[in-house]
């Protein structure tokens, strides 16, 4: 990978913070875009805006073509059918569409949903909605020290019971990847569908769904270089045809009558109303983007930065890091606490070095809960981060606890 190539794709990145340069440490909250992407969605606005499957005039129809071939493209890029295929305005919109038209559906008293203690909120509290007005139970998965779901928690937890697994593909605080065929496996023999959160994993692994086995799967476009509003739910075909619509009105139907309705085909039956076509356009060109760099190429300058990352905490005495002390047990995110300094203080004292990490609860209270701490500090990488950030980053946060007024 030629970083001066793809450093000069980013032009937020030579914006200075504080009167330092950038180093952005916050990925997996969301992620810069590339010049591709930004010419993207500026043409589309520029010379395509018209609103898609609506007007027969030349300009409108060139605007439902971009639309459609975003939709092949993300079907390429994770392997799937294009009518399998919804645009949503994200993965937590995605999510909330299986819960409401899958899960409240077909789910039933005494049926277990089975998610994992280290979920996103977004693939929890909606859920808990579930359970709650279906009647049905939440269960939890629980990860051992090293951030990982073993084989044996999985034989104590599904059962015939069990009708849907939603997992994140990784976790956003720990890192760790999903044992998902483990997971599919099991499924299959008790007839669970299996929902994954790739809201993390997307822009560190190739995602092929058909391989994976998975029934369902989320992602947004904004961690993935793409414009924040849009996000794909990726359904099995034979699936999304028997769930009812979860937004109803334009576009979305195939015949309205004062008192009846007739829904349309997948995938429009899961998209109400006018698209972000912008955002689809610039979710396509990031797609483009990343297969042209390669995954070979990401995995390693990823793993790379990963290990310098993972090293340099660990040889801190105070600094506790949460999961797995391997890197490649990790994709993309490394979160930790400086003993006696509040996660919020560490990640203010960065950002005076122009360093941009996240600290709080990461929409993953469970999990804290669960690790018995309130909040940690979270440096999460993407393919523009160097080494050189690395150690500026290790460098700064060894003088966070003498800022506090601590010797070392
Ligand atoms: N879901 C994003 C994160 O984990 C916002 O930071």
């Amino acid at each position: 990978m030629n970083m001066n190539v793809i450093l000069d794709q980013f032009p937020i990145l030579s914006v200075p913070e504080n009167g330092k340069r950038l180093i952005y440490l916050d990925n997996a909250a969301t992620s810069f875009k590339p010049l591709s992407v930004l010419k993207a969605v500026d043409d589309y606005y520029r010379m395509d805006n018209a609103n898609p499957h609506r007007g027969v005039y030349t300009l409108g129809v060139r605007s439902t073509d971009i639309h459609e071939n975003a939709r092949q493209t993300a079907a390429r890029f994770i392997n799937a059918d294009p009518e399998e295929i919804i645009f949503t305005q994200n993965a937590t919109e995605a999510l909330n569409l299986i819960a409401y038209s899958y899960g409240m559906e077909f789910l039933r008293k005494g049926d277990e949903i089975l998610i994992s203690v280290a979920e996103h909120h977004s693939n929890l509290v909606p859920w808990q909605r579930v359970a709650r007005l279906t009647g049905s139970k939440l269960v939890y998965l629980y990860p051992g020290s090293d951030g990982g779901i073993t084989e044996e928690e999985l034989d104590q937890k599904i059962n015939t019971r069990t009708k849907l697994i939603a997992i994140a593909h990784v976790s956003n605080v720990l890192g760790t990847e999903a044992p998902v065929k483990s997971i599919v496996a099991r499924a299959r023999q008790c007839g669970a569908a299996v929902v994954l959160d790739c809201a993390q994993s997307v822009s560190h692994m190739p995602i092929d769904v058909k391989e994976l086995g998975v029934d369902f799967a989320a992602f947004s476009g904004h961690k993935m270089y793409a414009p924040m509003g849009i996000g794909v739910l990726y359904g099995k075909k034979e699936l999304l045809e028997e769930m009812p619509p979860f937004l109803s009105g334009g576009d979305m139907i195939a015949s309205v009558h004062e008192q009846t309705v007739s829904y349309a085909e997948v995938p429009r039956r899961f998209e109400a109303g006018t698209r972000n076509v912008g955002g689809e356009a610039g979710l396509a060109a990031a797609m483009e983007y990343i297969t042209s760099i390669g995954w070979d190429s990401i995995r390693n300058h990823e793993h790379v930065l990963m290990d310098q990352m993972l090293s340099g905490l660990n040889a801190l005495p105070y600094v506790t890091v949460y999961g797995s002390t391997d890197s490649r047990d990790r994709f993309g995110v490394i979160s930790f606490n400086v003993e006696g300094v509040h996660p919020h203080d560490t990640a203010t004292i960065l950002d005076s070095e122009g360093i941009a990490v996240r600290a709080g609860h990461h929409c993953a209270q469970p999990l804290m809960e669960y690790m018995g701490i309130g909040s940690c500090v979270r440096a999460s990488i993407a393919i523009y981060n160097t080494e050189e950030d690395i150690s500026v980053f290790l460098n700064s946060l060894k003088q966070v606890r003498r800022w506090m007024g601590y010797g070392a």
